[in-house]
């Protein structure tokens, strides 16, 4: 007897996708030649490698040539790192407010607080993960000093404008570009707009220089520096007569962010290829963006834009005509053998533990309706049309079984 191919696999039925979804290997040959090149390089000079040396200097050069505007970088241990140093380097007045994105991870909020400064969460755009220029101008105030700008999920946030406004108001704009290495708005990348940005690098990001890592760009040089000595000790670096071995000479206490020398070089690797992982991953999502417009009436995917740099991917579904939720549908979704996080609890408004470090209690109803209408596809720059075909052809099945009759 054939099994019942439309009976769903949360239900006990076999899975629309039954083999295994490609897996990404950010970390491949030219990641692993790249370590055993600082090996070589160390060993040929006598000495064991370490932090703040020729790879990293590399790499932050290079990153700096790749946002195209000119400037500065500094790489660091983590994203959670890069936040915190950015928004250190500020040096905003403690207690100062600062206006933050309504959707994004918890090392975003973390690094306000920890300097002793106070979020004020911003909505998003209706129907959208990220915050624009209305969402902005509701929540400025005469306490206002700083906004932090996600750049959620590949897409930019209308920076330009957001900026714009921030400095006619004397704010500093820190863009957290963590889920956007590469992205752009109105063809300028994200990052070079306001007067630091900050990068996760860690292993999922669409370039990574290792399990964990984050950059600092600045196109303020005076900024850059503070940056440098607030990601390691107070150090001076920039100094005439700088000595690293006289602690007399450092400027303030400071936590130590560096990253290694091994991690810079797969940096350097990882940079070079994220152009073509941004383009394949846009092919992969519009490909399976026609698939599932072809083969679903209640789903609709995010647009797909060449400024984009995806790195997650919602798919709104229609609610009123679902005989579930969509948290449950997405759940059945990722039970046929998709990837999904069925629902993106990176909505800060719902985290308890921080309630009481934020400035007010607003509710940002624009992010939990989009986050609520909406499911995540998780996919990487290996998927092709076959993921495409068959990924929309598992949600389908999902929707065949659920849709209102
Ligand atoms: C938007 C955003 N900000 C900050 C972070 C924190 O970065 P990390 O995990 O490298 O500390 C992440 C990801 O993890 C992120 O996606």
């Amino acid at each position: 007897m054939s099994a019942d191919t439309t009976r769903l696999a949360i239900l006990g039925g076999p899975k629309a996708r039954a083999t295994p979804l490609p897996g990404r290997f950010a970390f491949g040959d030219p990641e692993f030649a790249a370590v055993q090149e600082v090996f070589a390089y160390y060993k040929a000079k006598g000495i064991d490698f370490g932090y703040q040396g020729y790879f990293e200097e590399r790499y932050c050069q290079n990153f700096v040539s790749y946002l195209g505007v000119g400037g500065f970088a500094d790489a660091v241990a983590t994203g959670t790192g890069a936040l915190y140093v950015a928004l250190a380097a500020l040096q905003l007045p403690r207690g100062s407010h600062v206006l933050v994105s309504p959707i994004t991870d918890p090392g975003t909020l973390s690094a306000i607080i920890l300097n002793n400064l106070t979020p004020v969460l911003l909505d998003s755009m209706p129907g959208q993960y990220n915050s624009g220029p209305e969402q902005l101008r509701a929540r400025l105030t005469p306490q206002t000093r700083a906004l932090v700008l996600v750049h959620c999920a590949g897409v930019a946030a209308p920076v330009d404008d957001m900026v714009a406004i921030a400095h006619e108001r004397g704010v500093k704009v820190l863009e957290d570009c963590s889920q956007s290495h590469g992205a752009k708005w109105k063809g300028q990348k994200v990052g070079t707009f306001g007067d630091i940005a900050a990068f996760s690098t860690m292993y999922r990001k669409n370039h990574a220089t290792g399990g964990c890592g984050g950059v600092i760009f600045s196109r303020d040089e005076n900024l850059y520096r503070l940056v440098r000595a607030h990601a390691d000790r107070g150090k001076p670096f920039w100094r005439e007569g700088y000595n690293d071995k006289d602690p007399k000479q450092f400027l303030f206490p400071a936590l130590n962010w560096n990253l290694d020398e091994l991690s810079a070089a797969i940096g350097i690797s990882a940079l070079h290829k994220l152009d073509g992982v941004n383009r394949r991953r846009r092919d992969f999502l519009r490909a399976f963006s026609d698939e599932l417009r072809t083969h679903s009436e209640l789903c609709t995917p995010s647009p797909v834009t060449d400024n984009d740099a995806p790195f997650f991917f919602p798919i709104f579904v229609d609610a009123t005509r679902l005989q579930c939720t969509v948290r449950e549908f997405g759940e059945a979704v990722g039970a046929e053998g998709v990837s999904v996080n069925p629902h993106y609890d990176y909505v800060v408004s719902e985290w308890d533990y921080l309630k009481p470090h934020c400035a007010d209690a607003f509710a940002t109803p624009n992010a939990v309706a989009v986050r609520d209408g909406s499911f995540n596809l998780l996919f990487n720059e290996n998927f092709g049309p076959t993921e495409a075909r068959d990924l929309a052809a598992a949600i389908a099945k999902v929707e065949h079984h659920y849709r209102k009759t």
